[in-house]
């Protein structure tokens, strides 16, 4: 099962210039390798330039094969790394990676900017699979 964490890197901070993301993925794979083996399963961490979110920065998504998407605004690199590997972790445990929004650590709660069904064609795969 893959496992990736996008951060735009095009954000601005409001009123200003200066485009986070780029601090935000270096800090958030410091945590993650930091958190070690309390987070079981590896993150991907890459950058995008721009997810469509941009009132809201940082933007931060969540992906997982076969499990819900995940899109939070509002991120902050100075102080809200410590909910995003808490999300990691508590995203790697959730077989189809839904869960609600009193469920989620911290800001995450109440920054997220979209959920999205894991694809059913991905759904439909493991089906007949299992077949
Ligand atoms: S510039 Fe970051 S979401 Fe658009």
């Amino acid at each position: 099962m893959e496992h990736r964490i996008t951060i735009c890197t095009s954000c601005k901070h409001k009123g200003s210039t200066c485009r986070p993301g780029y601090e935000l993925i270096d800090r958030l794979r410091r945590a993650l390798a930091e958190a070690g083996d309390a987070v079981p399963e590896d993150f991907e961490i890459s950058g995008v330039a721009c997810m469509a979110g941009c009132d809201r920065p940082c933007t931060v998504a969540y992906h997982g094969t076969k499990k819900a998407t995940y899109l939070f605004g509002d991120i902050d690199p100075a102080t809200d790394v410590d909910d995003l590997v808490a999300f990691a972790r508590q995203y790697a445990y959730l077989q189809d990676g839904w869960c609600s929004s009193v469920d989620r650590p911290g800001k995450l709660r109440k920054s997220t900017l979209a959920r999205v069904p894991a694809a059913l064609i991905a759904i439909e795969e493991s089906e007949v699979l299992a077949s």
